[in-house]
């Protein structure tokens, strides 16, 4: 009897056996001998898998001669060591069964050449059937599960924080509103404003931009917790590194301080990167190949090395030290920008850097304030080729000084009362980092734009599918 295996398990079962693979066609040739070669790719792995039907089967002329790329076939033969190059393995087949034609095979967008991944975007539903976006698919589960087993095996609880809510966990307003008033027929208050208290929720909601906030509070009784969920910002930013919806992996730790944080977020990153080197050696050795020479090499210099840490006023002397004309020229006080970040990584330390310490005006209202109040305790992990990939800090647990905080900032105590809560009752030391997902996928593959490191993409003007 034929089992029906994965294609990537191919390998695993005895040569001879009699096995049946299910997929897609990726090409068709003809041969002068009489029978035609087929590779076809179930997703499983990074090659597909060839499989060789002889014109005596059945419907040799009627179908297989006339399978094209996208085509959907269960081949069911035997699974014997193959003597073309470029692959272990190939199937003979006693039955090539056709699931779903390709309609009209000239209007199939994904056709055995190189597309531009401008292109496939616009085909965003057929895109993961290229070898690029499979690679990519793969390699960002395989990163996903690791990050939940990095937290598991060290004793955190995954906390799913909601995704509609009322707060702003950045105090950034940049929110997308979530809303089922009618828009053509608002209700208003008696002074003309929007009633939002009309609305689903009976207050004004929102899309979470960070699971922070609410991830605090379970921290600050289970001890060790983590987010790992989709976040929204509708800021108006069309670059290579931002979306409107991104994933993003919060931990937060009772009893700890920045120190601690840096080397949680050091081992963290470590141990994904392994793991995908090792779980995805096909799929690196393509990105490699064809997408970032240095992809793999970098991945294990990193694993290697200690991780650069340095002041963000250090940082700033260095910048200003460099000698490099930069478009916005770097000052105690600003934020650092993306060619900030790279000079720092790329050029001079050539590994990734936590920067530590950050001036107060620039920071969240949640981060802590340090003795001389100048600074938070802030740190972003910088990688090179992408820049922040990494934002976190110790957080202020000191009552008087959020509420302070809070009130130089403006922010509406009130409606963060149950955050303030937590200082009241029982307050820790505690830290927390938040990683955004897509951007740790676009460094692992290099794939350079991030709109590539996610499968549906959500950027300003753009959500289709
Ligand atoms: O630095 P951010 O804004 O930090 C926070 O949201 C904190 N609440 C995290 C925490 O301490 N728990 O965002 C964290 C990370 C950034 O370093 C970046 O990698 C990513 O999220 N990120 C984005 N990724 C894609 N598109 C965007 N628009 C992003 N904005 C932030
Ligand atoms: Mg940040």
């Amino acid at each position: 009897a034929a089992s029906s295996i994965k294609h990537c398990l191919a390998g695993d079962v005895p040569a001879g056996s009699t096995v049946t693979v299910q997929g897609w066609v990726r090409t068709r040739r003809d041969s002068k001998a009489g029978f035609s070669f087929l590779t076809v790719s179930d997703g499983s792995c990074f090659d597909p898998i060839q499989v060789v039907a002889r014109a005596e089967l059945d419907n040799y002329a009627s179908e297989i001669q006339k399978l094209s790329p996208g085509c959907s076939v269960r081949c069911t033969g035997e699974l014997v060591e193959s003597r073309g190059r470029g692959q272990a393995f190939e199937i003979q087949a006693d039955s090539v069964e056709v699931m779903g034609w390709v309609e009209d095979p000239d209007t199939y967008p994904i056709q055995p050449k190189q597309h531009s991944f401008e292109f496939l975007r616009d085909v965003g539903h057929l895109r993961p059937r290229t070898n690029t976006f499979g690679a990519v698919t793969r390699v960002r589960n395989a990163a996903a599960h690791a990050i939940h087993r990095f937290f598991h095996e060290r004793g955190y609880y995954w906390i799913n924080t909601p995704i509609i809510t009322g707060s702003d966990a950045e105090g950034a307003g940049n929110m997308f509103r979530v809303s089922t008033l009618d828009m053509a027929n608002l209700p208003r208050t008696d002074a003309g404003d929007i009633d939002f208290g009309k609305d689903f929720f009976g207050r004004e909601t929102f899309l979470t931009v960070s699971g922070q906030l609410n991830v605090e509070a379970y921290c600050l009784s289970m001890s060790n917790v983590y987010t790992f969920g989709p976040t929204f910002r509708a800021e108006n930013s069309n670059t290579t590194r931002h979306l409107a919806e991104f994933w993003m992996v919060e931990p937060e730790v009772a009893f700890a301080d920045l120190d601690d944080l840096a080397n949680l977020a050091e081992t963290f990153l470590k141990y994904v990167f392994e793991a995908v080197l090792a779980e995805c050696p096909d799929d690196m050795a393509f990105f490699a190949q064809r997408i970032e020479p240095t992809a793999i090499e970098r991945l294990e210099s990193v694993i290697k090395a200690p991780f650069v840490r340095v002041d963000y006023a250090e940082a700033i002397e260095i910048l200003q030290a460099s000698g490099k004309t930069f478009e916005y020229s770097p000052e105690w006080g600003l934020d650092l920008q993306t060619e900030h970040e790279r000079y720092l990584t790329e050029v001079h330390f050539k590994a990734p850097v936590i920067v530590l310490n950050y001036p107060t005006e620039i920071k969240a209202f949640y981060m802590r304030l340090s003795d001389d109040e100048r600074t938070v305790a802030a740190m972003d992990v910088l990688a090179p080729g992408i820049g922040e990939i990494i934002g976190g800090a110790q957080r202020e647990e000191r009552l008087d000084v959020l509420e302070r905080r809070m009130d130089e900032l403006g922010l509406d105590k009130e409606g963060y009362d149950w955050y303030i809560d937590l200082r009241r009752y029982g307050t820790v030391p505690h830290a927390g980092f938040g990683l955004g997902f897509e951007r740790l996928v676009s460094y692992i593959t290099g794939m350079s734009n991030i709109r590539d490191a996610i499968p549906y993409p959500r950027v300003p003007g753009r959500a289709d599918f």
